[in-house]
């Protein structure tokens, strides 16, 4: 599974959470405010966010857990913040994208997902051609969808590492390696006779 870390992903995962997850899930560990280590000024983060304060995370969207069961055919959708680390991308991906064409719900009214094991779930089918309102550019397709929030998902699951930490271990550590190799071919010159050397005439006076 292709998941890139690029910000331009997480971001438009962000845009996909905000407008369609958030409906059912909450968002624990996701304080609004982490939105500016994306590069968000305040002022573009509290306009994405509109009726929350930054200081806020995104909360249970139900007055409790029994009306979220009531209103999701008895199931609690699960707190997201972690999601990433309890199951593989591919799942995450699988279950996503796996609704077919044509909806079919079985006597328990279960949604029926070809990318679970046990076929069923609970989970409205979330994801529609074209049902994200983004300024980014990327296919608008169920499976573009999927990538991008579930990119943001693993974002949102190691808060400890920004993105600049993200991009800073590689480049220091291509750095590192860079000087090595020049450190390395210096030592062998100086080491060489230096029997080219030609001393520039010096001025006398
Ligand atoms: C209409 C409400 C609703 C929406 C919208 C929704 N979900 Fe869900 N989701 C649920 C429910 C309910 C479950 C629990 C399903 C079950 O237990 O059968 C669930 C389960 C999940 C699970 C499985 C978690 C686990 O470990 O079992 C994942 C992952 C998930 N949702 C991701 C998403 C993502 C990503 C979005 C946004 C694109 C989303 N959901 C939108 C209601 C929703």
């Amino acid at each position: 599974m292709d998941i890139s870390f690029k910000i331009s992903q997480i971001k438009r995962g962000f845009d996909v959470f905000r407008q369609i997850c958030i409906n059912c899930h909450s968002l624990k560990l996701f304080k609004l405010m982490d939105l500016l280590k994306l590069g968000y000024t305040h002022k573009q983060a509290a306009l994405l966010v509109k009726k929350y304060r930054l200081i806020d995370y995104f909360k249970l969207p139900y007055k409790s857990a029994i009306q979220a069961r009531r209103f999701n055919n008895g199931a609690l959708p699960p707190d997201l913040s972690l999601v990433t680390k309890y199951r593989t991308f591919q799942w995450i991906y699988d279950l996503l994208t796996g609704y077919g064409n044509t909806l079919i719900r079985n006597e328990s009214n279960l949604y029926q997902n070809k990318g679970l094991e046990q076929g069923w779930t609970a989970m409205r089918p979330p994801l529609a051609y074209g049902c994200i309102k983004s300024n980014f550019y990327a296919p608008h397709s169920i499976h573009q969808y999927s990538r991008d929030v579930i990119g943001f998902l693993d974002w949102v699951s190691e808060p400890w590492l920004t993105i600049r930490q993200r991009l800073t271990i590689p480049i220091l550590s291509s750095l590192f390696i860079t000087g090595l190799m020049l450190t390395n071919s210096l030592i062998k010159n100086n080491n060489k006779p230096s029997n080219n050397y030609i001393r520039k005439p010096q001025c006398l006076d």
